[in-house]
């Protein structure tokens, strides 16, 4: 089993590595062996929070990866930091860094070989405004809700997956059972995508589930 990265304390407004964070981990661990045919990827995690994923991606699966980590919240993106330094000192190759900004959208077209995220996925009524200051006590609503059906974040990237990814680039993205995988499954095979489960387990009430998206 792959070493977890330790986590430096984290400031309340950022999201503490939980079930849906750990099963992340479990899937990139199992699917090591094809992740690891890319030798330089550059791989890119939207919504990093603390930076457990894209750290044990550094740390375990890519050494020679080019990251980029983006989060819109502050805090998290000053804890990704602190996570890669606490866990990765002795990495030759240091091409690791951090965004402020909203998903991935404003970078270069097709260059990510690798996405992973994470997303806002408890449904509600709507998905909340970024808040307007850094201690401001709705950050971790950013983190967790997902507007109607957990989707509305998830559905901008999955609709500009084409745009973001490289000619074989591949994603993996969380989903909770309310996000009806199933259906986003079968839309996007429609929409010309090879979709696998890599795993689904239950997480208290919750059953979470990390597909794998490339181009069919
Ligand atoms: C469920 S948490 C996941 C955190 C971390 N990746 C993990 O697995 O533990 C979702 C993260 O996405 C960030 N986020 C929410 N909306 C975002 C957006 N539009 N662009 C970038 N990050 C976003 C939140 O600030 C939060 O850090």
């Amino acid at each position: 089993m792959l070493p977890t990265p330790e986590i430096p304390l984290l400031p309340e407004s950022v999201y503490e590595p939980a079930e849906d964070s750990y099963l992340l981990l479990d899937c990139m661990e199992l699917c090591i062996s094809g992740l690891q045919e890319r030798k330089y990827p550059i791989v890119c995690e939207i919504g990093s929070g603390s930076g457990i994923v894209s750290t044990f991606l550094k740390a375990n699966v890519f050494p020679k990866g080019l990251f980029f980590a983006t989060d819109l919240n502050p805090n998290a993106c000053e804890a990704v930091i602190a996570t890669y330094n606490a866990n990765c000192s002795q990495q030759k190759f240091n091409t690791f860094d951090v965004l402020q900004m909203s998903l991935t959208l404003s970078i270069r077209p097709n260059v990510v070989d690798v996405l992973v995220f994470n997303p806002p996925y408890v449904p509600a009524e709507v998905v909340p405004d970024v808040p307007t200051t850094r201690d401001h006590y709705t950050w971790l609503d950013l983190a967790l809700l997902g507007g109607e059906d957990g989707m509305e974040v998830t559905w901008i990237v999955l609709l500009n997956l084409e745009k973001i990814l490289s000619r074989d680039g591949v994603a993996y993205i969380l989903f909770c059972a309310r996000n009806n995988p199933d259906k986003v499954e079968e839309l996007m095979k429609q929409r010309g995508w090879s979709v696998r489960v890599i795993e689904k387990r239950k997480a208290g009430w919750e059953v979470l589930s990390v597909l794998e998206f490339k181009r069919s």
